[in-house]
């Protein structure tokens, strides 16, 4: 069984104003001897503040997106160098509100994790399939599709996380059913195992959408989900801890 990974993502939330948020969690992490890892994808601009607040704790920081490139002419992007300077460990990549929003295909996504790995990141790589895609019976073969292409020239699964997030469940309060959980995060392992060989079992992968202290209960223990990707809940320390705590009973 892998150490769970509780990870929140900000998302475009959060000022200095919220830096309490950050210190509470960071406390009640504490050393986590034994518990699962703890880790709050954050705004860039909040990134170095944050890993003041999580220094001596079990807390890590992460950003949320990175640019292929290691530097160079892109108005407005940030290198994965630069979040690592500012003391993350991990970066999100392919989060499907870039995918949508921002263009970023599967090749590029690739590019984006091949470049966290060479500053010293872990990418957290998001895979889901869109409603339309759900009813068509098509859900296997997108995240099929996904993988192989977000995962080309990646040759090391030593360094890497994956996310499930259906995209319907993200933000909407709608959950995948346990059922529906379990056979993609069977199918990704298996991919993962077939691509990395022994290795793939070690890869965690987080499902994330409308995970809440609520249902994480439920999901946290079904096979092959090693954590949980949290948007909305990781906003308040409260919400984030109990299912941070969750997680703990699980791994203790
Ligand atoms: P919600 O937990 O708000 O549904 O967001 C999930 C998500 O997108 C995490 O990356």
């Amino acid at each position: 069984m892998n150490r769970k990974l509780i990870a929140g993502n900000w998302k475009m939330n959060g000022l200095r104003a919220d830096l309490p948020t950050i210190r509470e969690v960071a406390t009640a992490a504490g050393a986590s001897l034994g518990g699962p890892d703890v880790l709050l994808c954050v705004p860039a601009t909040l990134l170095s503040e944050a890993a003041r607040e999580a220094a001596g704790s079990a807390l890590s920081v992460g950003g949320q997106t990175c640019h292929p490139a290691e530097k160079g002419a892109f108005t407005g992007d940030i290198s994965a160098r630069m979040l690592r300077e500012l003391g993350a460990n991990y970066v999100i990549v392919g989060h499907s509100e870039r995918r949508t929003g921002h263009g970023e295909t599967d090749e590029i996504v690739a590019s984006q994790a091949r470049a966290a790995v060479n500053a010293g990141l872990t990418p957290i790589l998001c895979i889901g399939e869109t409603l339309a895609e759900r009813t068509a019976g098509e859900t296997l073969k997108v995240i099929e599709g996904q993988l192989a292409g977000s995962l080309s020239g990646l040759d090391s699964a030593a360094s890497l996380v994956l996310a499930y997030e259906p995209l319907w469940a993200i933000g909407t309060g709608k959950v995948a059913t346990a059922g529906q959980i379990a056979e993609v995060h069977a199918f990704i392992r298996k991919f993962l195992v077939s691509r990395y060989g022994d290795a793939g079992t070690g890869v965690r992968i987080l499902y994330g959408g409308s995970l809440n202290p609520g249902n994480a209960a439920e999901i946290l223990p079904i096979p092959n989900v090693d954590g949980g990707l949290i948007g909305g809940a990781s906003l308040k320390a409260g919400d984030f801890l109990a299912i941070y705590t969750t997680a703990r009973a699980l791994t203790v």
